[in-house]
């Protein structure tokens, strides 16, 4: 196939969460099994001093009179083609592609992202300014929704969207739909209006010609009025072009054998190693050298999604009573940052907050911690639950999304059959998530169960490859849905 995956982020140069993972590691994926993927996304600060030598590819005229011109550039990520869409006015802006310093959605992000998805649409049709023509658009996330509009009006490509996260429709007011000329009819029932806004996700659920989300539990959890955040209705609708297919992980960034920011790397054979990086770990955040407590760690956005709150209810009980230590590192919401700031306080020794984005600080908690937290309200798929698997860390979850499709809840009958991999609990309170970490710590008390849990997590295949196969399949359908509907 030629895929033209067009995102709004790409690890590692620009990462909010977990779509920057995907948006590096599935093109790469595919690549590997000879696919003519490129990857369209916008050419942010950090992007153009990775590639300085990115050359011009294409020039677009403005495409409507309230989008700048723009440009395309080539870039080579390590074998992996990208297309960065060069424009200043639009994307020349420091820290988080999304929002400004004060943490604010870019008041033009309705130009930012209905121009990225302008764009990736043009790539698909006959006018396209490359020479190269993609089979398959791949759209991710309300950011570049919107393209599948443009190909259902205009005609072109077919186009997939995955879904990462329902919560964000990315909704804008109705007379943004003219400054990026989509046709009048589009503003009805069965186009982009989403209760009154002008949804970009909305036009993508409703004109991609197949949708994937990534994991097969949120698939059926969106399609309840609870997860769905109002497109229930719609995905009902198109079950039948809806798809779950669980991410994978790159096992190469993630592999505690070779991981460059540990102290001490090590492996399912050689487990010892292991220790070291929680000596390492609690070096760093000023806890204290305890063995005989269970390090519990959180790398997270925080958010409501997250159920941090949670644990911010626990965070006493699980520093004096349990008792525990806790490594957190994550930044969002300005209550949650402040609760957990306020707790280690509390808690110097026991519990260390670190409030911020840091990308090796995140792997030594993935190796340093005995125990991994991620007690989600809702994941789509979550990594990091995957990458704390692959790490010997074994993770406890809420039954839910990706989480509940990854981890096998640790009792009598998995520990018999060898599947058990981490702890899973089904409400979302603080009193089920209480007994569930009471429920790990008698069990890291027992260091031979302790060290078979941690193995079989270890040894499981997490790798993209599975997930590219799968990937390849719904490409197939795409097309043959597409064709079939071609008059
Ligand atoms: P989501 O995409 O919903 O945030 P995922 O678990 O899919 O959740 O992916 C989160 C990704 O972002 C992981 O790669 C994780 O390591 C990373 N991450 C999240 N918060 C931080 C942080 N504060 N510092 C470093 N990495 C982080
Ligand atoms: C979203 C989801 C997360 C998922 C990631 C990558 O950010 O919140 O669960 O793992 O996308 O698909």
């Amino acid at each position: 196939f030629a895929i033209l995956f067009a995102v709004s982020e790409i690890a590692p140069w620009v990462k909010t969460g977990g779509l920057g993972d995907v948006a590096a590691a599935l093109p790469a994926a595919l690549k590997q099994r000879r696919q003519d993927v490129r990857v369209l996304v916008p050419a942010y600060p950090a992007l153009r001093r990775a590639f300085p030598e990115a050359q011009e590819v294409a020039s677009l005229p403005s495409l409507t009179p309230a989008m700048p011109p723009c440009r395309l550039l080539a870039a080579n990520a390590d074998g992996l083609p990208l297309l960065l869409l060069d424009c200043p006015e639009l994307f020349d802006r420091p820290g988080n592609p999304y929002l400004d310093a004060a943490g604010s959605d870019y008041s033009d992000n309705v130009l930012r992202f209905g121009l990225l998805s302008r764009v990736a649409a043009r790539l698909g049709q006959p006018d396209s300014p490359l020479a190269w023509q993609p089979d398959i658009v791949h759209l991710h996330d309300w950011q570049t929704a919107l393209a599948a509009a443009f190909l259902h009006y205009e005609g072109g490509a077919a186009s997939v969207l995955t879904i990462h996260n329902i919560a964000f429709p990315g909704n804008f007011a109705p007379g943004d739909l003219a400054a990026l000329a989509l046709p009048p009819q589009s503003w009805s029932f069965d186009g982009v209006e989403y209760f009154g806004h002008f949804s970009f996700l909305k036009a993508g659920l409703q004109f991609a010609t197949r949708l994937n989300t990534v994991s097969a539990t949120y698939a059926r959890e969106i399609l309840d009025e609870a997860l769905g955040y109002g497109f229930a209705p719609l995905l009902r609708y198109r079950a039948q072009a809806l798809y779950g297919l669980l991410n994978g992980i790159d096992t190469e960034a993630w592999n505690p054998a070779k991981d460059a920011h540990l102290a001490v790397p090590y492996s399912a054979g050689r487990l010892t190693g292991k220790r070291a990086n929680k000596t390492a770990l609690q070096a760093r955040l000023g806890l204290e050298q305890r063995d005989d407590l269970p390090l519990f760690g959180v790398v997270s956005r925080l958010t409501e999604q997250k159920g941090l709150d949670l644990l911010l209810t626990l965070g006493s009980g699980l520093a004096e009573h349990l008792p525990g230590q806790l490594a957190l590192l994550g930044s969002g919401d300005p209550a949650l940052e402040a609760g957990f700031r306020a707790l280690s306080e509390r808690y110097p020794g026991r519990i260390a907050s670190v409030i911020g984005f840091d990308e090796a600080l995140a792997h030594q908690i993935e190796a340093g911690a005995d125990i991994f937290l991620m007690p989600s309200r809702f994941e789509p798929c979550g990594l990091n639950q995957m990458y704390s698997l692959r790490y010997g860390t074994p993770p406890i979850v809420r039954q839910t999304g990706g989480l509940a499709d990854s981890v096998v809840d640790c009792n009598e009958a998995s520990l018999a059959d060898g599947t058990a991999t981490g702890f899973v609990f089904q409400d979302a309170t603080a009193h089920a998530l209480w007994q569930t970490l009471e429920r790990a710590t008698a069990v890291w008390k027992q260091p031979r169960l302790w060290r078979q849990l941690q193995q079989q997590g270890m040894r499981l295949d997490l790798s993209w490859k599975r997930a590219a196969d799968a990937y390849l399949a719904l490409y197939d359908d795409t097309l043959a849905a597409h064709r079939s509907a071609l008059p």
